[in-house]
């Protein structure tokens, strides 16, 4: 049986209140003229921060289907960290999700896997699902090094409490090459495909293979509605994570239609 399917958008630093709300509803409205969303099909969208009380409210009113996400927290739930988002704060305003790992937060913030992991760790604890973000460089793709560090960044996060794979009903995983992020360079989808089967097998290895097979590995880099049925069409990608994409709502739908 076909695992569920997951899309979410990463708006990154774009969009404000105002824009956000018109892509709601301007995607609700395609929705409506089209399918409903199937309940096998998990859509996100992570905004900026500050957008995430307004549309979490926009959402409730219109009844959209749609999930918030945080693109950023820190792993203390409060206290002096000027900038950083704290877990709770981002619950109460209505985010479900929480990005961890992404490559532009481990590249030009410089966090390394132990704030990763400290990171991964304090979603869990502090009741938001995380979505961990893996993928190597060019040069490390160049050196043959794709599956070491996809590898070393999986392993950092689970490996040393194998727990912390026991308390979750799955887990949330994307495979994105740093190099195919916005850049319009994507990775083929089979290499996609066959990077997120290595990921499945990792999780296999730590976690079990039920785990392993409960849980969504998606594919991110430079995916738009033109490519987006080839990486969903193979067996091991579960889902997509969108960057430059979903910022527009007649692209995100055509994309999140893909996976009905
Ligand atoms: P692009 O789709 O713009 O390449 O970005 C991918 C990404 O970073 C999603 O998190």
């Amino acid at each position: 049986m076909r695992r569920e399917r997951f899309i979410a958008g990463n708006w990154k630093m774009n969009k404000g209140v105002s824009e956000s709300l018109e892509f709601l509803d301007k995607f609700s409205v395609l929705l409506e003229q089209g399918e409903d969303i199937p309940d096998a099909v998990s859509v996100a969208i992570f905004p900026q921060a500050v957008n995430i009380v307004p549309m979490a409210d926009h959402i409730r009113s219109r009844g959209v289907n749609i999930l918030l996400g945080i693109q950023n927290v820190h792993w203390k739930p409060s206290g002096a960290f000027t900038g950083e988002n704290s877990i709770p704060c981002a619950i109460e305003a209505g985010a479900k999700l929480a990005l961890v790992g992404h490559s532009e937060r481990r590249h030009i913030f410089r966090e390394d896997d132990l704030w990763v992991s400290s990171k991964y760790l304090a979603c869990l604890e502090q009741g938001v699902e995380p979505l961990l973000c893996v993928g190597e460089t060019e040069e490390e793709r160049n050196r043959g090094l794709t599956e070491d560090v996809i590898e070393r960044q999986v392993s950092a996060v689970f490996s040393h409490d194998p727990g912390i794979m026991a308390e979750q009903e799955r887990i949330l995983i994307a495979y994105e090459p740093v190099w195919a992020i916005g850049t319009g360079l994507n990775a083929t989808p089979r290499d996609a495909g066959e990077c997120c089967a290595f990921i499945r097998e990792l999780l296999s290895g730590l976690g079990g293979p039920s785990l392993a097979d409960r849980s969504l590995i998606s594919y991110g880099g430079s995916v738009k509605s033109s490519n987006s049925e080839d990486y969903l069409e193979q067996e091991e990608i579960d889902g997509l994570l969108i960057g430059g994409a979903s910022l527009d709502p007649d692209e995100f739908y055509r994309i999140v239609c893909d996976a009905f």
